[in-house]
């Protein structure tokens, strides 16, 4: 569904890709692990083209995302929850949600995936007359997340969805993210440094490390992997 071919990305003289290449197959949870500065918030800012690219292909089934505008991409199906939450504090939880889905023309389809929104995230249908700056940390996560959901999406960009939250947080961000991704049938593309929690959930897993991808696999033959359980799982 969504490939990446020899995808270079530059800001100015930084180099922060270096020819990767990736795969996300409909409907599968993928995991891109590695430390602070590896490439990894890039890379999901590269497909949703928020970066331009400097050289290789982005490509969503036939189609070349290279060429599209940034909301073109969400039109394709594409919804990134982007790192830092990027909500909007002085907006209530429900303007929030309806900023997500502001590339559908049809209002019934808004709707329903706002019923959608609230179905996996009920505290935010609690909340959704409060503005957005008043939910704790967790709760802002989860709205950054039910916004992806607005846009009628079949891939999922979410990066670092569990950054700062208290432990029984992520499990309860993770369990929800698994039930969207097995009842709604989209593809996830999820950005991690919680390799333990990320590898539990996913079906494959590529390392990115500076800018070049050096492991890929399935999750299960990662989590098992001696270069990774010492890199990234605290072995
Ligand atoms: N806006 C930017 N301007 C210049 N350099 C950047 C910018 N954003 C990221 N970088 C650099 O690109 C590299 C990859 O960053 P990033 O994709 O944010 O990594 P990660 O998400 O894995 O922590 C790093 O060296 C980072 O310093
Ligand atoms: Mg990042």
């Amino acid at each position: 569904m969504l490939t990446l071919e020899n995808v270079c990305i530059s800001y100015g003289p930084v180099q922060a890709l270096r020819s990767i290449s990736l795969h996300v197959a409909p409907g599968q949870i993928v995991a891109l692990l590695g430390a602070n500065g590896a490439g990894k918030s890039t890379t999901l800012r590269a497909i949703s083209g928020i970066v331009p690219l400097g050289s290789g292909a982005i490509r969503m089934g036939d189609c070349d995302l290279s060429a599209l505008k940034p909301h073109q991409i969400v039109r394709r199906g594409i919804s990134h929850a982007p790192e830092g939450r990027r909500i909007f504090g002085e907006l209530t939880v429900l303007e929030n949600l309806d900023l997500g889905g502001y590339t559908l023309a049809d209002a019934a389809a808004r709707r329903a995936n706002l019923q959608r929104a609230y179905h996996y995230f009920p505290i935010l249908h609690e909340r959704r007359d409060q503005k957005a700056a008043t939910l704790s940390g967790g709760q802002q996560q989860m709205l950054a997340v039910a916004r992806t959901l607005m846009s009628s999406p079949r891939l999922l960009l979410l990066d670092e969805p569990s950054l700062g939250l208290a432990p029984l947080l992520v499990d309860q961000i993770f369990d929800i993210i698994r039930k969207i991704n097995r009842e709604e049938g989209v593809a996830i593309l999820l950005v991690e440094q919680n390799a333990n929690e990320a590898l539990l959930h996913a079906d494959r897993a590529y390392v990115l490390e500076t800018g070049r991808i050096t492991l890929e696999g399935p999750a299960a033959d990662l989590a098992r992997n001696p270069q990774v359980i010492e890199a990234y799982l605290g072995g």
